[in-house]
């Protein structure tokens, strides 16, 4: 009988004893929530970042709704945001009623094209949410010009992409509000959390609020100034978030190692198109390793074979316009975005986390080269 071989999963977070004993230390605090853990990781993180001020919130999809709140997006306005992306980036303002406008991406980096976001401007366009798809910055100078000449707002969903570089400034500092996601496969986590960085006082005292039930900085626990929502992030995950950020630089380094033993491991094998990579202008953080293969049918055969090997993999990501609800509510069809269905149609994430060791890359280097 075949000996049952290891499995290699597609990610894994990266904590330690560190974590643990944060993680105690607040709850022998007593105060497990919107208590001063919370409020040094938000710190701590806007100071990572570049930014002013940044809001701890419960995760990536509660700080693009709270962004849709500020921005004031409401029923009857249109949305504009990239088809290649997780569910969340067009969720966030059809919470708030508004109508999601998908713009075409970029073959190569995979993110939106700004000459497709300048067509589907409409009058009734109110806001663009921009994406660093895969951790790779998006095109802000231009999509910020786009903004600024139709009078939009901008908001960033960076939740792949903490420790990436536009322009030669950290993802989040450039001025349009950002979201980071610390889900367990980003490149730090809390569990389940978020943030969210602002440039703007008034916007961050407005964010603490709305996540907070709507309660008013003066006023006390039952006095609520506005509808809000509970969006907390507990001390428990804050805790763990800033045992991460003091690991960011060590954990950024590891992920670029993985990936460019990647590079090493499948640049010879026929029919693997690898990440776009990093120019002057934008430096990814690695946050997932997702190939290119020729068609569809490929990729089937490489996920079949990696099945067999007992190899982590997922079919990032599918087009978000032609997701069972948006086709039943909005009609969306095939066709509407061609290049992005067809990245959808062909692309597949390997297995990628900080402590992703070199026999594991090899397995999966082998098994693509075979099924290819
Ligand atoms: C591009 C993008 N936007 C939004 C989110 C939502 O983040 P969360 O899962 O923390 O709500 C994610 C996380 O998976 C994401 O990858």
């Amino acid at each position: 009988m075949r000996q049952e071989v290891e499995a290699v999963p597609l990610s894994g977070p990266y904590v330690d004893e560190r974590e643990e004993d944060a993680v105690a230390e607040v709850l022998r605090s007593g105060r497990l929530s919107l208590g001063p853990t919370i409020d040094r990781f938000e710190e701590l993180f806007a100071a990572r970042v570049g930014a002013p001020y940044a809001a701890a919130v419960s995760s990536g999809t509660a700080g693009l709704h709270l962004l849709c709140v500020t921005a004031g997006i409401g029923a009857g306005d249109e949305v504009i945001t990239s088809p290649y992306s997780f569910a969340a980036s067009a969720n966030c303002f059809i919470y708030e009623g508004a109508t999601p406008v998908f713009a075409d991406i970029d073959a190569r980096t995979l993110n939106m094209d700004p000459a497709a976001v300048e067509a589907a401007v409409t009058p009734r366009t109110t806001a663009i949410v921009a994406v660093d798809i895969y951790g790779y910055p998006c095109e802000l100078d231009a999509l910020r010009a786009i903004a600024d000449r139709h009078g939009l707002a901008l908001i960033q969903d960076s939740c792949e992409a903490l420790g990436a570089r536009y322009r030669g400034e950290p993802v989040g500092s450039h001025g349009p509000p950002a979201v980071f996601a610390f889900y367990p496969n980003k490149q730090i986590t809390t569990g389940e959390g978020g943030m969210v960085t602002t440039h703007s006082e008034e916007e961050w005292r407005l964010l603490r609020s709305l996540r907070n039930q709507g309660r008013g900085d003066e006023g006390g626990w039952l006095e609520h100034v506005r509808l809000g929502f509970n969006y907390r992030l507990d001390d428990i995950g804050s805790a763990i978030g800033i045992a991460q950020l003091e690991k960011l630089d060590g954990i950024l380094a590891l992920r670029n190692e993985v990936a460019e033993r990647y590079g090493e491991l499948l640049r010879d094998i026929d029919g693997v198109e690898l990440p776009c990579p990093d120019d002057e202008d934008h430096v990814r953080s690695w946050f997932v390793y997702v190939v290119t293969l020729p068609d569809n049918e490929s990729r089937e055969r490489v996920i079949a074979h990696f099945e067999r090997e007992r190899i982590g993999y997922n079919r990032y990501l599918p087009s978000i316009h032609l997701q069972p609800y948006m086709r039943e509510r909005y009609g969306f069809r095939e066709g509407m975005c061609p290049v992005s269905e067809d990245a959808s149609s062909r692309t597949l994430a390997l297995p990628f986390f900080t402590a992703l060791a070199r026999d594991g890359q090899e397995r999966v280097a082998e098994a693509l080269a075979a099924a290819l």
